[in-house]
């Protein structure tokens, strides 16, 4: 398994405000990886700067094989890199097709419709819904939504930014069996979430991330059986 993104002793700042300290982690071809970690311990600023939205102090970022400094956000889309948003940012106004047709916007028009039917097929409850307008959906269609507008750029590596975040746990459960699937069906995915027992049950390996550094690493199964990880992050 070839590795796809490599991130190495990133530090990133607010400000004066040191979000990110030294982080380094790489994810492979194939593999879901997930980093865990608390409120506030540096998740999103991770992945917004894997995607070009923040930038590193010092360190770099490497996408198969290219540093991506200095490298535009969209221009990352093209590389093959797409970002589910915390919170989702779905197009609220816009109905659930036309927030998929959004997502394509870095493929030819010809690869567009058969896109489409891709994420339809994945995701039924959108194809009912491809009409609605997207704000009047549930949170977690809402989520589809977002995960499927992200497929449509057809990504080397979908990096999800807590995806559980506000949902019921049965929509959880629901999100995660797509997390399978879409894991099965070959697609390369970096996690972020707080909901440790649901991210290290579909992790090939995983990274806690404690106040912006990695305190402890292993295969999801690993780290579900840590006394550390189970103490702090599954309830004893
Ligand atoms: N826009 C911002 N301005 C200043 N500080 C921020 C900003 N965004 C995040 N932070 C701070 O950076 C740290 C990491 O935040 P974040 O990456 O959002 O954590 P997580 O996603 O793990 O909850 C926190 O201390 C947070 O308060
Ligand atoms: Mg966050």
């Amino acid at each position: 398994m070839g590795e796809i993104l490599k991130v190495d002793d990133i530090h990133v700042y607010y400000g004066s405000i040191h979000a990110v300290k030294g982080v380094s982690f790489e994810v492979n071809e194939g593999e879901v990886v997930t980093l865990i970690g608390a409120n506030g311990a540096g998740k999103s600023t991770i992945l917004n700067t894997v995607s070009g939205l923040l930038h590193p102090k010092t360190g770099s970022v490497v996408f198969e094989g290219r540093d991506l400094k200095g490298v535009a956000p969209h221009k990352i889309v093209e590389y093959g890199l797409a970002q589910v948003p915390e919170g989702r940012h779905i197009f609220q106004q816009m109905s659930v097709e036309e927030n998929l047709q959004m997502g394509a916007y870095t493929q030819l028009n010809a690869t567009v419709e058969p896109g489409i039917a891709d994420v339809y097929e994945r995701f039924p409850r959108l194809a009912e819904r491809r009409r609605q307008i997207a704000g009047t959906l549930s949170g977690g269609e809402q989520q589809m939504l977002a995960m499927g507008r992200a497929l449509m750029s057809r990504p080397k590596l979908l990096m999800l930014d807590e995806p559980s975040m506000g949902l019921a746990p049965i929509l959880v459960e629901q999100i995660f069996d797509i997390i399978r699937e879409l894991h099965s069906a070959g697609t390369t995915i970096l996690l972020v979430e707080q909901n440790a027992q649901a991210a290290l049950s579909v992790a090939d390996r995983a990274y806690v991330l404690e106040t912006g550094r990695i305190s402890l690493t292993g295969t999801g199964a690993e780290l579900m059986a840590s006394d550390a990880v189970r103490k702090a992050y599954l309830g004893g």
